[in-house]
Formats: C-alpha cells, sequence, structure tokens
C-alpha cells in the first residue's frame, strides 16, 4: 500500500501574478460561484478564480449586479474557496460595501477574506475608489482594482456602454496603480485603448471586452459555456454549450420517464 503524500499544487499568488506580466505570460481568469465549477477550474488550471458581482444576473436572474449583498458574496465565496487548490480565490466587493467610507471598505474586505477565505478583493472605480483601496491595502489584503465599465455604474452610464473617455480612464487606471492594487480588471473599452493603458501602468491588466494588449483575459463562466439561456455580448467567445446539452439531456429524461423506459433494470436495485 503506498503512503505517498497527496501532491500539493503551488497556489498562485500576487507574486505569480507581477511575474506572469514581466514574462509575458497571459493570466486566465474565469468567474466562478459554486464548488463544483471551482474544482473543474481549478483542475484545469485557471489563474484566478473570480467570485464576480456578476451572479446576481447569471445566477440570480437580476438584470444588474446592483442588488447582491456582501452576505451573499461571501456565501458564494466559501464554496469557490474549498474548491481552489491551486487557483487565486478573488471576490467582489458589492455595491454599497465601500464607497461610504474607507473604514466601511475595509471592514467589509477583511470580512470577505476572513469569513469567505477569498485571497484578495475586487473593487470597481479608480479615482473615487482609491481612498478604498489604499485603506485595504494598507492592511495587507491584496486588491485587484476595475476600471472602464463598471457594471456597479450602469446608472450613472446609462446602461452597459463601451467607454472611450481616454483621459478618465488613465486617470482611473494611474489612481488604482497609486492606491496599491496588485492588478486591474479593464472592462468594456476599445482595444487601442485597453493595450494604452497596459503599456501605462506597472501592474498586470487583465482585459474583458478590452482587446488582446491585455496581460490576461477574464470571461463570465456561463458566457464562456454557455450556460443558461440569455444573449451574450459582442466580446464574448464560447468554448462550449452546456446550455444545449442540459436541454438536450432534459428532454431525453422527460421522454424517457413518459414513455416508462427509465428506470430499466440496470437502473434499479434487485431484490
Ligand atoms: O462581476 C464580474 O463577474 C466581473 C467580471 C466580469 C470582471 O467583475
Amino acid at each position: 500500500m503506498s503512503t505517498q503524500p497527496p501532491v500539493i499544487p503551488k497556489p498562485f499568488t500576487v507574486l505569480d501574478c507581477q511575474s506572469a506580466r514581466a514574462q509575458g505570460r497571459k493570466i486566465v481568469v474565469v468567474t466562478a460561484y459554486d464548488y463544483p465549477t471551482a474544482q473543474m477550474l481549478d483542475e484545469a488550471g485557471i489563474d484566478i478564480q473570480l467570485v464576480g458581482d456578476s451572479l446576481g444576473m447569471v445566477v440570480q436572474g437580476h438584470p444588474h449586479s446592483l442588488t447582491v449583498t456582501l452576505d451573499e458574496m461571501i456565501y458564494h465565496t466559501k464554496m469557490v474557496a474549498r474548491a481552489a487548490r491551486r487557483s487565486m480565490v478573488v471576490t467582489d466587493m458589492p455595491f454599497m460595501s465601500y464607497q461610504i467610507s474607507p473604514q466601511q471598505a475595509l471592514e467589509n474586505a477583511g470580512r470577505i477574506i476572513q469569513e469567505g477565505g477569498a485571497h484578495a478583493v475586487k473593487l470597481e472605480g479608480g479615482v473615487r475608489t482609491a481612498a478604498a483601496i489604499a485603506a485595504i491595502t494598507a492592511a495587507d489584503i491584496p486588491v485587484m482594482g476595475h476600471v472602464g465599465l463598471t457594471p456597479q455604474s450602469i446608472h450613472a452610464f446609462g446602461g452597459f456602454k463601451v467607454q472611450r473617455d481616454e483621459d478618465r480612464l488613465l486617470a482611473d487606471a494611474q489612481a488604482v496603480v497609486e492606491a496599491g492594487a496588485f492588478a486591474m480588471v479593464v472592462e468594456g473599452v476599445p482595444a487601442e485603448l485597453g493595450a494604452r493603458i497596459t503599456a501605462g501602468v506597472p501592474i498586470p491588466t487583465i482585459g474583458i471586452g478590452a482587446g488582446a494588449g491585455c496581460d490576461g483575459q477574464v470571461l463570465v463562466f456561463h458566457d464562456l459555456f454557455q450556460y443558461g439561456l440569455g444573449r451574450r455580448p459582442k466580446f464574448v467567445k464560447s468554448y462550449a454549450n452546456l446550455g444545449q446539452s442540459i436541454m438536450e439531456g432534459t428532454k431525453s429524461f422527460i421522454n424517457e420517464v413518459r414513455q416508462g423506459t427509465f428506470p430499466d433494470a440496470g437502473h434499479a436495485y434487485s431484490s
């Protein structure tokens, strides 16, 4: 009988994020909201699992992420963190969990790390959230910034609109860097601007709808694998169609139960 200890994979950390950028190795990020998904993403070799507040849309069925609560983010983070052996777990701070004061932001970031088990938190905004990012990083909690089309700002932006104000976006990116973030998501900007932001900052950028010039890419799990029946944004490329498989499987199950062909003898206990 073998007494070999289990092989513990080396976890991906903020240092690996930096060295990936330095070596030109792209950082791969996917959102995760539950244990089995996180287990598969981890096993497949994803660098970072993002517990995104996009769960408000793709898991809860809301039209936006603004209704998601801190307790809900912690609940989902626990499931993902339990499964992550190699990947880094980053959790979104939901709307109104960091806007009131840097003190509030730090307390809530602390809950995500302590109760949820995340390795880092993500905050939207640049100039306007720099003080919150600085307070959190001062407590040695790693922060991922998020600039460009920040979904928590959709009412201010007038919808999910591509952001093109170069001066504002470069100022936001700079503010995120100066506040101490280790990386930043760049969302919904023209590809040339995504590349310009990346060239102008010393930390890795993770693009979503921001072109190929970023240091890494993130997609929402449900878009990546067509899980659910909603429409997908233009920038999404899907690598599997889970929705179709589930629909076809469900129809086959319905037919077999109604026709009495399931369960057959092979799927029943004998006396
Ligand atoms: O909430 C989320 O899933 C995100 C990604 C889309 C970057 O913030």
